[in-house]
């Protein structure tokens, strides 16, 4: 099960979803090791690896020999980084970029990067010759945490974020914590506020642990992240085997979301990284929780603080209430005129409610306070 070299597998946890199942591997310094895992569980005879130049520089490497080491005739693909490389232009030259290559059913995608190198490859994967193996080798905390587990790929819209897509689950997600090691701070905590949601929604004893590990986890401690990462990816994991294509319960996974995608409308997805616009709407989806009597006192102020010692904001940016209602309102989610709004039972606990835009946003001040510098910032 472990794969070779010096690396480690540490734990281990099973996305439970049928003949469709697979393994979410933690561990350290797993990357140069992983090839003959690839294989095994594609049966693949070629691999294609997609990455971005940042990644690609550091990574790359290691994990190309291991793959060649397995006996996989291999490709390497970068593309720009950012998510504006998350199109359908950019799937398009990726398909003749295999056709060149002379991908077939025995070929598997491997994604090495973050969210969006994920969504990417998972969706050429699910489409090229109607479906081909791929494999996830996350290396955001976002990705690791989030995006790779659960199978939605997709890309973006000129109109929006990932309005085209597909469910297609990976043979395989690998993790490998060393390569956080390069990860940008920022990044690391917009990761984190996805661990904070996990927790929030789902586990009180998860969210006590958090707070107490703060300061081991931003350094990134694997004795203190290895277990995190474990239950974090474990949480995605149980929600997703009991609701594969979000009927129910994985709508709980949208906590703070709602809030979240109204404000990187506003910002044209500028300024603000995922995970710090998921922070913001996630305490003022607490703090609503507690105005609808959903939640006790103090709920709110408890995510604050943790999120805070995160260093992740926390506070709505100055737009007018008319602004998120516009914004709210063209939320791909949104069904009936009534939104699956997220709100908190208490910490680690949480349901859906029906609400309309208007109730959502019933506590975002009607026109902005001015504060120091936010004169720039007004919409549009
Ligand atoms: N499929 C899902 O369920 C799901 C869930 C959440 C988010 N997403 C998608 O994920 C994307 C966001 O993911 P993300 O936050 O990982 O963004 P990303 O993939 O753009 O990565 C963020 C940045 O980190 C850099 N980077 C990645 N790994 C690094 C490393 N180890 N060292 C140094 N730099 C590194 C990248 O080059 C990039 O600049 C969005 O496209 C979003 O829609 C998908
Ligand atoms: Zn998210």
């Amino acid at each position: 099960m472990s794969p070779a070299g010096q690396g480690r597998v540490l734990r281990t946890v099973e996305v439970g979803l049928g003949e469709r199942s697979y393994p979410v591997q933690i561990g350290t310094g797993t990357l140069g090791g992983l090839g003959e895992e690839i294989q095994r569980r594609s049966g693949a005879r070629r691999a294609v690896m997609l990455t971005v130049p940042a990644v690609g520089r550091r990574y790359a490497g290691r994990l190309m020999r291991s793959l060649r080491a397995a006996g996989l005739r291999c490709r390497r693909i970068e593309v720009a980084d950012g998510d504006a490389s998350k199109n359908l232009r950019q799937v398009a030259k990726l398909y003749e970029a295999l056709l060149d290559f002379g991908a077939d059913r025995q070929t598997v995608l491997v994604a090495l990067g973050g969210g969006m190198i994920g969504d990417l490859t998972g969706f050429v994967a699910a489409t090229y010759l109607r479906g081909i193996p791929f494999v996830q080798v996350p290396t955001t905390l976002l990705a690791m945490v989030d995006a790779s587990v659960g199978g939605k790929t997709g890309v973006n819209l000129a109109r929006g974020k990932n309005l085209v897509g597909s469910f297609h689950q990976p043979r395989l997600v690998s993790i490998d914590v060393e390569t956080l090691g390069s990860l940008p701070a920022r990044e690391r905590a917009a990761g984190f506020a996805e661990v904070i949601k996990k927790a929030a929604i789902w586990d009180a004893g998860f969210f006590g642990r958090l707070e107490r590990d703060v300061e081991a986890l931003t350094a990134l401690e694997p004795d203190a992240l290895v277990p995190v990462l474990e239950q974090a990816v474990r949480i995605k994991a149980e929600v997703v085997s009991r609701d594969e294509r979000e009927q129910g319960l994985r709508m709980l996974l949208n906590f703070g979301h709602t809030m979240a995608h109204a404000l990187e409308a506003l910002l044209r997805y500028r300024k603000l990284r995922h995970g710090e616009a998921v922070a913001i709407g996630m305490v003022y989806a607490a703090r609503r929780s507690e105005a609808l009597g959903c939640s006790p006192p103090g709920t709110a102020d408890r995510l604050e603080r943790l999120c805070q010692r995160f260093d992740l904001p926390t506070q709505l940016l100055p737009f007018e209430r008319r602004a998120y209602l516009t914004a709210l309102r063209v939320d791909k989610k949104k069904r009936d005129s009534r939104i699956h709004y997220v709100v908190l039972e208490g910490i680690g606990r949480a349901k859906t409610v029906p609400l309309t835009p208007a109730q959502i946003a019933a506590a975002v001040p009607r026109s902005p306070q001015r504060k120091r510098g936010s004169r720039g910032r007004r919409q549009r």
